[in-house]
């Protein structure tokens, strides 16, 4: 099979390598002329430390290599079985694109945004043949996230969901589909781990002692760990996104403290300060116990909410938050541990304490009322 890339950024680099270790032809292109010419020096230099490790032959290496080929221009993916987009996150950008692609491939061939907001239906909207793109979205270092979320819209081809399920399995990605909804699975899901903790903070505790309480609960990373490693402006926009996109609801409210922490430029890494960023790890506080269960009532209870709207399982939100976050454990397998008496008491608890801009945020979703 032949995988054609459209942007030869961050993502669809790692794309690009994720189906060319895989035995695939990979064509990729870029309008930048100085990243489709850097491209193969790139992807060289992103498997150099496994090479170094040993864990990847420098044979390997130079056959991942021979199967990657950057074309000038679109014109160049005409062979695609597959083409992926990875450019810029504007809606007119990305139907520009297919709009500008799909007359060159032949019929059958599959589309696919590896959009993180944007709606797919709107995506493939303009085109002529709509029911040939679909969604589906990596996580970045693509090469080491397995997740790979698929998103028909309501008019994709059954054909080209399977034909792009397979593809990626093939590439050894556990691949879970999900509804054309904001934010998919992971990006929504994942809201309350950084909004509980941000009302945390709000009400006075310090953004080290709620990361130490969830590190001590087995997260790999805190939540404000989390937000200094993807930058709290990314962090920001994902949030206003989302917020926006479902109508201001309590349960995705942009708390001031992250806006004030753009504000201030203090991004995370990529700026040298963060909310816990460069500190070291703090103690973890004596009631981290409490912490942990008001910030898993609340992943609970988004998931929940997705779980009720349909399109995904219970199994899928707990592989996707595993993989896709690194998550010790689901939010469904939370409330089997937890139980839904005191998950539903947690979040009574909460919705009782609100201030008046939060009113509405912890109520329970449908399925938890049993
Ligand atoms: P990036 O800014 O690193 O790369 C984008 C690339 O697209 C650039 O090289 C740019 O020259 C190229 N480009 C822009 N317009 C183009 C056009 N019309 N035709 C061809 N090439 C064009 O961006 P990044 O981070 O790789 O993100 C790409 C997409 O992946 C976005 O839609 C983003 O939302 C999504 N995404 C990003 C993740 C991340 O963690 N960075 C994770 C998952 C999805």
């Amino acid at each position: 099979m032949t995988v054609g890339i459209i942007g030869l950024g961050a993502m669809g680099l790692g794309i690009a390598q994720v189906y060319a270790q895989a035995g695939h032809a990979v064509i990729a292109t870029d309008a930048n002329a100085d990243a489709r010419d850097g491209a193969l020096a790139r992807m060289r230099q992103a498997m150099e430390p496994r090479v170094a490790k040993g864990a990847m032959k420098a044979e390997a290496r130079d056959e991942v290599l021979a199967r990657m080929t950057v074309a000038s221009g679109l014109e160049g993916l005409a062979t695609a079985d597959l083409v992926i987009e990875a450019v810029v996150e504007r809606l007119e950008v990305k139907r520009a694109v297919f709009a500008a692609l799909q007359p060159l491939l032949h019929d059958g061939a599959v589309l696919a945004s590896n959009t993180s907001s944007l709606s797919i239906s709107s995506i493939a909207g303009g085109l002529s043949h709509p029911e040939w793109l679909l969604g589906l979205h990596f996580f970045n270092p693509a090469p080491a996230m397995r997740l790979v979320e698929l998103i028909p819209h309501a008019g994709t081809d059954p054909g080209a969901v399977e034909r792009a399920r397979a593809l990626t399995q093939s590439a050894g990605k556990t691949v879970i589909q999900c509804a054309d909804r904001p934010g998919f699975i992971v990006n929504r899901c994942a809201r309350p781990f950084y909004g509980e903790a941000l009302a945390l903070l709000e009400e006075g505790r310090t953004a080290g002692e709620i990361d130490a309480a969830l590190c001590a609960a087995e997260y790999r990373i805190g939540p404000f760990g989390l937000i200094d490693l993807i930058g709290a402006d990314i962090n920001l926009a994902a949030t206003e996104g989302l917020s926006a996109a479902m109508g201001g609801h309590p349960r995705y409210h942009v708390f001031a403290a992250l806006r004030a922490q753009v504000a201030r430029g203090d991004l995370g890494r990529k700026t040298g300060q963060g909310f816990v960023f460069p500190a070291g790890q703090v103690p973890a506080p004596a009631d981290s116990p409490a912490i942990v269960q008001r910030v898993e009532a609340t992943l609970v209870n988004e998931a929940a909410w997705l779980l009720a709207e349909g399109g995904c399982t219970a199994e899928d939100i707990d592989t996707a938050l595993q993989l896709g976050l690194n998550f010790p454990r689901g939010p469904i397998a939370i409330l089997a541990q937890r139980g839904t008496d005191v998950v539903r008491g947690t979040l009574a608890a909460l919705e009782t304490a609100a201030p008046p801009h939060l009113k509405g945020r912890y109520l329970p979703a449908p399925g938890m009322n049993r």
